[in-house]
């Protein structure tokens, strides 16, 4: 029975809220014939101003959830949570695909002819061991230097579905000229959902007269990952498998917000399924709630 073949199950994708759309949107393009499951943790977003603990906790309960719905690979389209849980969450579930995303600094450097890149991130991911490991290493071997910009507030406002209004124009400009009047080149938009503002960014380039200025994320790269990894496991789905690849969302908070980004974003009406996860037990302890 081809259902029951572990090619023919779900890839299951997941970051803080809608960012990670920003990264579905390559897989899709790439791996037509595979069924996704995608969860949106809207209703516990941002987590780049989360404890690193909480962030763990977290990652593991909703990868559950996901191996629940029968999900063969893992996709952490979440810079922030990459850092903080990828290697917990590799721990426990040694032999699972687990792809995780982190900020182009690689490529960046490559595209540079200033030698400044300047990084936009969440607080949580500049801080994190494993982003700081790898800016050195990427210092080391190309000379470039990175400008690390956290974008306090930005994940929020993405998540109202505010993608290019004034407002987010004014708050890019302010995190973005600064890294131009240093000499920054390239950007990396170092989280999922600074993709979905490609368009007001590009209007703060040009408002700053320099609109050439390069912008690198790794959606690409992440989604030629995870093809790699299900053929390395023998896991791609046959596409002769009757029946047209399905995609389904999941969301910790109104069902409304993710179906409206699936549409705007992305074109299409998959079915939305609200879900109510445990939170962490160190954030319900803690003096935030
Ligand atoms: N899309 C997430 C990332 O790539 C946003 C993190 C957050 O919720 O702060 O980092």
């Amino acid at each position: 029975m081809t259902a029951s073949l572990p090619t023919a199950a779900p890839v299951g994708i997941f970051d803080s809220g809608l960012g990670g759309l920003s990264v579905l949107r390559h897989i899709h393009a790439q791996l037509p014939h595979e069924h996704l499951l995608y969860f949106a943790d809207s209703g516990f977003a941002p987590y780049g101003d989360k404890p690193e603990a909480i962030v763990i906790e977290r990652v593991l309960t909703i990868a559950d959830y996901l191996l629940g719905q029968g999900a063969k690979a893992l996709v952490v389209a979440c810079n922030t949570a990459t850092v903080a849980a990828v290697r917990e969450l590799r721990e426990r579930h040694p032999a699972l695909p687990i792809v995780g995303v982190e900020p182009g600094l690689k490529p960046a450097a490559a595209l540079s002819k200033t030698g400044k890149v300047g990084v936009l991130a969440t607080e949580r991911t500049l801080r994190g061991a494993k982003f700081l490991a790898l800016r050195d290493q990427i210092h080391q071997s190309t000379g470039a230097e990175f400008l690390l910009q956290p974008c306090i507030g930005l994940v929020d406002l993405i998540e109202t579905g505010d993608l290019d209004s004034q407002n987010t124009r004014a708050m890019l400009a302010r995190y973005i000229w600064p890294l131009l009047d240093h000499g920054a080149d390239t950007l990396v938009l170092g989280c999922t959902h600074y993709p979905l503002v490609r368009t007001a960014i590009s209007h703060v380039l040009a408002a700053y007269g320099k609109p050439d200025v390069a912008l690198v994320d790794t959606g690409d790269a992440v989604a030629r990952q995870l093809a790699r990894l299900l053929a390395a496991g023998a896991l791609l789905r046959d596409p002769d498998d009757s029946g047209t690849a399905a995609l389904s969302g999941y969301t910790s908070a109104g069902a409304a917000a993710l179906t409206a980004a699936f549409n705007s974003l992305l074109g299409i009406d998959p079915p939305v399924l609200e879900v109510d996860l445990p939170l962490p037990a160190g954030w319900l302890n803690s003096p935030h709630i």
